[in-house]
């Protein structure tokens, strides 16, 4: 059994979810809230703060987590990095009141700054010479300057709304984050082949991801020129069709180049073009 300890709620709660469930893993509803056990696969899930992730992996109480970057650079413990699972970006940054001038971090110099992550912040000072006042706060960092309580801030940004609506502007991205896969530095053998084969499942669907699969029937005298638009994951099929002029051509294309590559197989001549969402992918 390998125990996963996942955001109980809070900015990575849903994609975790997700990615659990694609990747097969359905919980069963159980009285216990806080550690449920999934079907037909040998794992259980416990729901905990985020801050409190890379402690209980470090010392076993988890055997892998789901964690943002910054709670696993700020406690810094002692747990592998195994994987970047690429959802719930954002970024570590700091803020000034939106009408100050700012020129680069000396602005800082001798300057009050408020946040949850004084470690990384220190590490940021220091390696930038700067001298400057740390205010740690639990909660609600970004109404300290509008208080009075500090001169700026540090602290995660997403869609920027949080700043723009306290008045405040970012003027250095420390750390960008997103969520991370972390185990314990001891997992045993059997723990370990669990996590290999999840990993395989979350691999499979990160593949898949932004990607589409097109199938179209195209004249054979064009197929050269349809095929190099068409950067499959190999060379894509080809099938005869019933009518000997005409072929039909699958592939695997990437979501953000689709509308050009639809337009240059139109103007080829392609017809009848399906697009279909991929859910996994192998290879
Ligand atoms: C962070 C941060 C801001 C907000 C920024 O809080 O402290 O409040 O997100 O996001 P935005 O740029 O999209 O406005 P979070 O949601 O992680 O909750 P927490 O402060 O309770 O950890
Ligand atoms: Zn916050």
């Amino acid at each position: 059994m390998l125990r996963i300890a996942v955001q109980s709620k809070g900015r990575l709660y849903d994609e975790t979810m997700t990615l659990l469930e694609e990747a097969g893993i359905k919980l069963n509803k159980g009285k216990r809230i806080l550690l449920l056990s999934a079907k037909d696969f040998p794992v259980e899930v416990l729901f905990l703060r985020d801050d409190d992730i890379p402690q209980s992996v470090a010392n076993g109480v988890a055997d892998v987590g789901i964690v943002g970057e910054n709670e696993y650079v700020e406690k810094g413990e002692e747990a592998d990095l195994v994987k970047r699972l690429g959802f719930s970006k954002c970024r570590l940054s700091l803020a000034i009141p939106k009408e100050e001038t700012y020129e680069g971090v000396t602005w800082f110099e001798g300057k009050t700054i408020a946040t949850s992550y004084p470690v990384i912040l220190r590490s940021f000072l220091e390696r930038n010479g700067v001298k400057a006042d740390i205010h740690e706060i639990s909660g609600s960092v970004e109404i300290a300057p509008g208080i009075g309580l500090a001169d700026a801030i540090f602290d995660i940004v997403s869609s920027g709304s949080t700043l723009v609506s306290n008045q405040l502007k970012e003027v250095e991205v420390v750390l960008p984050c997103e969520a991370l896969l972390i185990a314990n530095k001891d997992l045993p053998a059997e723990k370990r082949e669990i996590l290999e084969e999840l990993l395989f499942r979350f691999e499979a669907i990160q593949l898949a991801e932004g990607k589409k699969y097109v199938l179209l029937n195209a004249p054979k005298e064009k197929l050269d020129e349809i095929i190099e638009v068409l950067p499959g994951m190999k060379s894509p099929t080809v099938t005869p069709l019933a009518n000997g002029e005409w072929v039909s051509v699958q592939s695997v294309i990437a979501e953000k180049h689709f509308w050009e590559i639809i337009g240059k197989l139109k103007s080829l001549g392609a017809e009848g073009i399906l697009v279909l969402p991929i859910e996994k992918m192998i290879i």
